[in-house]
């Protein structure tokens, strides 16, 4: 079974367990993951470290067997046609991975001779790309002694030399500093504009935010929710979530909250009180006066606007920490 033409990836169940190993039991690393990619979207995989990304990103440029399910990439499968599919793609994993015998140009040159072109179009192919990553001066250096951005972009450059009609990042700004990283963000953005599709991974919300048409949640190698970001925002966590601790138990009089229009739930957990809010106004401050009506004081408080962290704070219960 082929996937139709439209669909970039396409996966119906996809899992992958890692097999037990001496001591170490067997990994379920993804479980039943179904995702649907149409050509020229820029699509996130987003979750917390261990939540099968990099498996999945895996499986779908061939490097990992999947051991249920099935993913299709440009229409092929990943097992079956995995030499095709590699054709059509580039990966761009997390570590650089370039070739330190090589310039920065020979790294995308001989990349592009491995898939097929000659080596003028070679030449004149990574020269592009290198000028439209703003990378001309490196193009003679060694890939080790340029920054980590500057490698990043690279990297990108060498997986694009080709034209893949697909292209996998998995954690392409993991350890950038802010500008550097949106900076990059401006790259991947640009490239999107051109027509590439582009499928990344990323445990940073505002990365999310910032750059993807639609993503998908994943935790514990499941997809917890998937959609456009503000569709996402508006099944779930659509509250503002404000967090107060007390010195004491909380007031009695915030249980009454949970019934208030524009309030759609309160959490207390000893002493912290978590409120899920559609009308957040003058919360915050009312938390405050309500234990200070009572004598209970506040040692800690915030407030969180709809995000995709609230999101996760809801399916999940848990703080998305980064
Ligand atoms: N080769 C392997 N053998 C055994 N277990 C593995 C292997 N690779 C990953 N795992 C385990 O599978 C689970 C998912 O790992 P994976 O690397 O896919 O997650 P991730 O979402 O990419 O995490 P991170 O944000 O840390 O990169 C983890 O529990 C991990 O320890
Ligand atoms: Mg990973």
């Amino acid at each position: 079974m082929t996937a139709p033409p439209g669909a970039a990836v396409r996966t119906a169940g996809l899992q992958k367990t890692y097999p037990a190993s001496g001591p170490r039991p067997a990994v379920p690393a993804v479980q039943g993951i179904d995702l649907d990619v149409p050509r020229g979207e820029f699509f996130g995989l987003l979750g917390p470290n261990g939540a099968g990304k990099s498996t999945t990103i895996g499986m779908l440029t061939t490097l990992v067997v999947p051991t249920g399910g099935t993913a299709h990439v440009c229409g092929l499968d990943v097992v079956r046609d995995a030499v095709e599919i590699k054709r059509r793609i580039g990966v761009v994993s997390q570590n650089n991975t370039l070739d330190s015998d090589l310039t920065v140009a020979e790294n995308l040159e001989f990349r592009g001779r491995f898939f097929g072109l000659g080596a003028r179009e070679a030449r004149k192919r990574a020269d592009e790309l290198l000028e439209l990553f703003g990378l001309g001066d490196t193009r003679g250096g060694n890939p080790f002694e340029i920054s980590g951005g500057q490698a990043k972009r690279v990297m990108i450059c060498r997986a694009l030399v080709h034209g893949p009609e697909v292209l996998f990042l998995d954690e392409p700004t993991a350890g950038l500093d802010p500008q550097t990283r949106t900076n990059l963000w401006e790259v991947l953005r640009e490239l999107q504009a051109s027509g590439q599709t582009i499928l990344l991974t990323t445990h940073y919300m505002e990365e999310a935010e910032a750059l993807c048409d639609r993503v998908a949640v994943v935790d514990h190698g499941k997809i917890l929710a998937s959609g456009t970001v503000d569709q996402l925002k508006g099944t779930a966590g659509a509250d503002t979530v404000i967090t107060v601790a007390y010195d004491a138990p909380p007031p009695d009089r915030i249980h009454a909250l949970a019934d208030r229009t524009g309030i759609s739930k309160v959490e207390i957990n000893g002493g912290q009180v978590r409120v899920f809010a559609t009308e957040p106004d003058g919360l915050l401050g009312e938390l405050v006066a309500l234990g200070a009506a009572e004598g209970v004081g506040v040692t800690d408080a915030s407030q969180l606007r709809p995000s995709l962290e609230t999101v996760f704070l809801t399916l999940t219960g848990r703080d998305y920490r980064e």
